[in-house]
């Protein structure tokens, strides 16, 4: 495991780009908001200062409302589509005046990371005034998702495109992609040059991604007329889980700092309602796992993913039966004998494809948070089951973006898709590896 472990941070110090990291090379050329966030915990086991660059590089292209964009294109590169000139961040009045960016947003981990970073660090001074620089930043963070995301006062914010969600083709979207009938786009796709086409997005679906964007592009990025005019509006489980958990861990880093009672108070009446919601609105009974909610089309999206587990990542589950049914749906339909836990969608519905990015693949970012939350709740066995099953894969088949979950295609073909020397799948695992939770 000392060989694993080393080789995950040579991966590390080989995407770090002086101030911050790519995903991997080639592929992901630019910096990356969730994968920032994984990649400064496993930076933090062996070198700080670099966590703490890549958190604060990050932040450094907040815009003045507070949002943090999901890529931050800090460098020239045309390995990429669509890159800067395609999203045109300027439009928007608030954005960064230094840092062109995209006009959306990823999974909010940054709260939670600086409390993991505080949790492994060896100088707790030192990280928690680092912290102390910081942290209003992701605070205003979560106030502009409150504030301008939260159309119905629900304490659930919505993603309004697919690439927020972090789980980019997932079949969740299939049928909002279905109500809409987007030009075909000429454009030249980079990612297939890179990777086999059969893991990636089509190409007619990257019409309906490249749609979004031109109708928020036509009204500069305005968050009012997105709820209006968006045809993709999504209560997302997981999004909302991170933003649960990175508002308890700014609770808990107040606490630490000292005085900021009316920030504290703040985020825990935003958890109190979003945890309500969570188990009324997203949590559904019949399939007992959480769910996806079309806020566009009003209705709820009943589909199993690795998502639907991902609440007991944050205090959200209220019940024992909760839980266990919860795990007992993972173990049931994601957790055969001849699989790997935890594939991203559900194997047992025809739509599910082993290959095909978020569609069926095992990603390491999700096994992370879901043996996170089992060991919370007391399921050791599961939860070593998760870690395990992480740990071989990548020894298996090395730093993947994904995996196959068939155990069997580990023992005959390649079973790592995606782009190679990945960086969170590394950072990852040198916290399964160091932490001992
Ligand atoms: C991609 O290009 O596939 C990225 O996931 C977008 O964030």
């Amino acid at each position: 495991m000392k060989k694993l472990e080393n080789e995950a941070k040579r991966v590390l110090l080989k995407n770090w780009k002086d101030g911050f990291s790519v995903p991997c090379a080639n592929l992901y050329p630019f910096q990356w908001k969730w994968d920032s966030g994984f990649i400064a915990i496993g930076f933090a086991h062996f070198d700080m200062d670099k966590a703490e660059k890549e958190i604060a590089t990050l932040l450094a292209a907040q815009w003045d409302n507070g949002f943090i964009p999901h890529i931050v294109f800090h460098t020239e590169s045309d390995t990429y589509f669509p890159g800067p000139d395609f999203h045109q961040s300027e439009l928007h009045p608030q954005s960064s005046k230094t840092y062109k960016s995209t006009g959306m947003t990823q999974p909010p981990v940054t709260g939670f990371v600086l409390e993991e970073m505080y949790n492994i660090s060896t100088n707790k001074t030192a990280t928690l005034a680092y912290i102390n620089s910081m942290i209003d930043k992701v605070y205003h963070n979560h106030t502009y998702f409150y504030e301008n995301r939260d159309p119905n006062n629900e304490g659930l914010v919505y993603i309004y495109h697919n690439w927020e969600s972090g789980t980019d083709n997932s079949p969740i979207w299939d049928d909002i992609f279905a109500t809409m009938n987007p030009p075909h786009y000429e454009f030249k796709r980079r990612d297939t040059t890179h990777v086999d086409a059969s893991e990636r997005p089509t190409n007619r679906e990257y019409d309906h991604y490249l749609h979004i964007i031109n109708i928020a592009k036509e009204h500069n990025y305005s968050d009012e007329k997105i709820a209006e005019l968006s045809p993709f509006l999504v209560q997302d489980p997981l999004f909302n889980t991170m933003l649960i958990k990175s508002n308890e861990a700014l609770i808990n880093l107040y606490k630490l700092i000292g005085g900021n009672v009316d920030k504290i108070a703040q985020l825990t009446q935003w958890n109190t309602k979003a945890v309500h919601s969570m188990n009324t609105k997203l949590y559904d009974k019949d399939l007992k796992v959480y769910v996806h909610y079309d806020l566009r089309n009003e209705k709820p999206i009943p589909f199993i993913t690795s998502s639907s587990f991902s609440p007991i990542f944050a205090n959200i589950a209220t019940t024992p039966e909760q839980v266990k049914g919860l795990v007992d749906v993972m173990l049931d339909k994601f957790g055969g004998e001849d699989m790997y836990l935890c594939a991203s969608f559900d194997p047992t519905n025809e739509l599910f494809n082993p290959k095909k990015y978020w569609r069926g693949p095992v990603w390491v970012n999700l096994n992370w948070m879901l043996y996170r939350g089992l060991r919370k709740y007391g399921y050791n066995e599961v939860a070593d089951r998760v870690k395990n099953d992480t740990l071989e894969i990548v020894e298996k088949s090395g730093f993947y973006e994904y995996f196959d979950a068939r155990k069997s295609v580990h023992l005959t073909d390649k079973a790592g898709y995606g782009g190679g020397d990945f960086s969170w799948t590394a950072a990852l695992l040198i916290d399964l590896l160091q932490n001992k939770i």
